[in-house]
């Protein structure tokens, strides 16, 4: 096959990496051993070594830890609280985060392998800036009053669910806690929280954080633990209202059959995408490009919403592809704490396995490989940046989710042919569209069946636009207004007058 180019790795770390203690559990406000007494180790996918050992929660430590989140919400300061008062606490954990990001940024880089400069400039800045949106809608959830027939007074009370169980990937573990803990705490539901096994580091360090601030004991709970085990017995609990769940749809499926099963739990969930991005020919060439390559290489190709079928129209095909191949070519890849790193490693053996077996279908399948496709260096997760051109539809590189930095370019011809193409999916998470033109713009908007459609960028995210999917990518939206209602049940008052 195709000789790959082996970027360049990357000069000396100018970040110091943080040391860290072994980890014990937060329920009801204690830190605790697992009751098993059982540890896992979470490594540092630059090499594979151990980072630290984690407590390990399963079904013991989340019935404890429910018991806490009940008590919490039914009997205690917390449930006293004004919502004002509520979302001052967010506030606090808002600027608390803000005065300890470099740290936060450093803990999230060591643990998950991104580049400390991502962390940085993104994952903390969002982070930050959702618990602040957050804050301050706890005082501004209410109902209305509902004119009825009769001599009554009847109005709506928008509620909190009660005690919530979340459970987060590890590609945004900081910000996916946000996305979770914002809205259920503004609300007013208490939470207990897995984390990913991959990177339990910084949600148990934001809990600590919070405790700090002033969050009552038995609001926020972290169990660190696997899915199979202490997921499992949090999305089937009886005592918990709702399940929040971000990760595969295969996942997503488990989790709302295990809601099902149980108890009717509330559940939303954010999954998978395959999502299209589409350039036209009369686009402006070099800011696709830069949007393509942002679109589908940020965070090591490990986001949701990754462009990871990138439609180009045939006229601009060939310059296209030359220009985002000699982009690839430059990325430099190598120590997250190298100040010059674009591309860290991805997070894990099991990803990095996964995505190499979907650059060798690439290849099997016929596309055309012109960068990358290897590993970069011998230890540590690291994969080259790969682009495979002459995609076809059918192709598994077109159709499965690789989550690691390799590119898919197909080539269309009108639009008609691209929306129908675009939307040939069962995700529906993301699109985008470039072009100059604003009438096809919009039309690609309405007509791709996808939660979010950027035109002219990608990955644009902000805490007050609702982020979710269409068809398999999800159930309910998070950030924004929208989120709200996933954490409060509406109560109907009617009042003879
Ligand atoms: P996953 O969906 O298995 O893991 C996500 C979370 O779900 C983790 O906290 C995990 O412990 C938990 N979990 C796993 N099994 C569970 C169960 N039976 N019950 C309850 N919780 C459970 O994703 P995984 O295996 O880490 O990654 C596999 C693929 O999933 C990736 O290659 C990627 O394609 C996709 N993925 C998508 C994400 C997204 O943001 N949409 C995030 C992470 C992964
Ligand atoms: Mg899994």
């Amino acid at each position: 096959m195709a000789t790959a180019t082996a970027p360049a790795q990357t000069a000396k770390p100018q970040h110091a990496k943080p040391k860290v203690a072994d980890q014990k559990m937060l329920i009801g406000g204690k830190w605790v051993h697992s009751v098993s007494g059982k540890t896992f180790a979470t490594t540092d996918p630059t090499d594979g070594s151990v980072i630290c050992n984690v407590a390990e929660g399963d079904k013991a430590d989340v019935d404890l830890a429910v018991k806490a989140a009940r008590v919490a919400f039914e009997d205690g300061p917390w449930a006293r609280m004004t919502p004002a008062e509520r979302g001052l606490l967010l506030y606090r954990l808002a600027d608390k985060l803000d005065t300890h990001k470099t740290e936060l940024a450093a803990l999230e880089s060591l643990d998950n392998g991104k580049p400390i400069n991502d962390a940085l400039a993104a994952d903390l800045p969002l982070t930050i800036a959702c618990y602040r949106y957050y804050a301050g809608w706890a005082d501004k959830v209410f109902g209305q009053t509902v004119p009825i027939n009769g001599p009554y007074f009847c109005y709506t009370r928008h509620e909190p669910l009660g005690v919530v169980g979340q459970i987060i990937p590890w590609n945004f573990p900081l910000l996916m806690q946000a996305w979770k803990w914002g809205p259920a705490l503004a609300c007013g539901n208490t939470v207990v929280l897995k984390p990913a096994e991959q990177t339990p580091l910084t949600a148990l360090r934001v809990a600590q954080l919070a405790q700090e601030v002033g969050f009552p004991d038995g609001v926020i709970n972290v169990v660190p633990g696997y899915g199979p085990t202490a997921g499992a017995a949090l999305s089937g609990h009886m005592d918990v209202d709702k399940i929040a769940f971000t990760g595969e749809t295969g996942t997503g499926k488990i989790v709302m059959t295990a809601a099902a099963q149980s108890n009717l739990k509330r559940v939303s969930l954010e999954l998978g995408g395959k999502s299209p991005n589409i350039v036209f020919a009369d686009a402006d060439l070099d800011a696709a490009v830069e949007g393509a390559y942002f679109g589908l290489f940020f965070n090591q190709g490990q986001c949701c919403c990754a462009g990871s079928r990138l439609f180009v129209q045939e006229s601009a095909y060939d310059a296209f592809v030359h220009k985002i191949v000699e982009k690839a070519k430059g990325r430099k890849v190598g120590d997250p704490f190298s100040t010059e790193t674009e591309q860290g490693p991805q997070v894990s053996q099991e990803q990095f396995d996964r995505v190499l077996s979907y650059i060798a279908a690439g290849q099997k399948d016929g596309a055309k490989m012109l960068v990358g496709g290897g590993r970069v260096g011998d230890k540590g997760y690291f994969i080259q940046p790969t682009v495979f051109a002459d995609v076809k539809d059918d192709m598994k590189i077109a159709q499965e989710e690789i989550f690691g930095p390799v590119m898919s370019i197909l080539k269309f011809k009108d639009a008609d042919e691209v929306i129908a193409r675009g939307n040939r999916t069962h995700y529906g998470l993301a699109a985008a569209v470039w072009t100059k033109d604003v009438k096809k713009a919009l039309r690609l908007a309405n007509g791709l069946r996808a939660g979010t459609v950027w035109v002219n960028c990608y990955d644009v995210f902000d805490a007050g636009a609702p982020f979710g999917g269409f068809k398999m990518s999800g159930v309910g939206r998070e950030l924004g207004q929208y989120a709200l209602q996933h954490y409060t049940e509406v109560k109907t008052v009617t009042m003879a007058m």
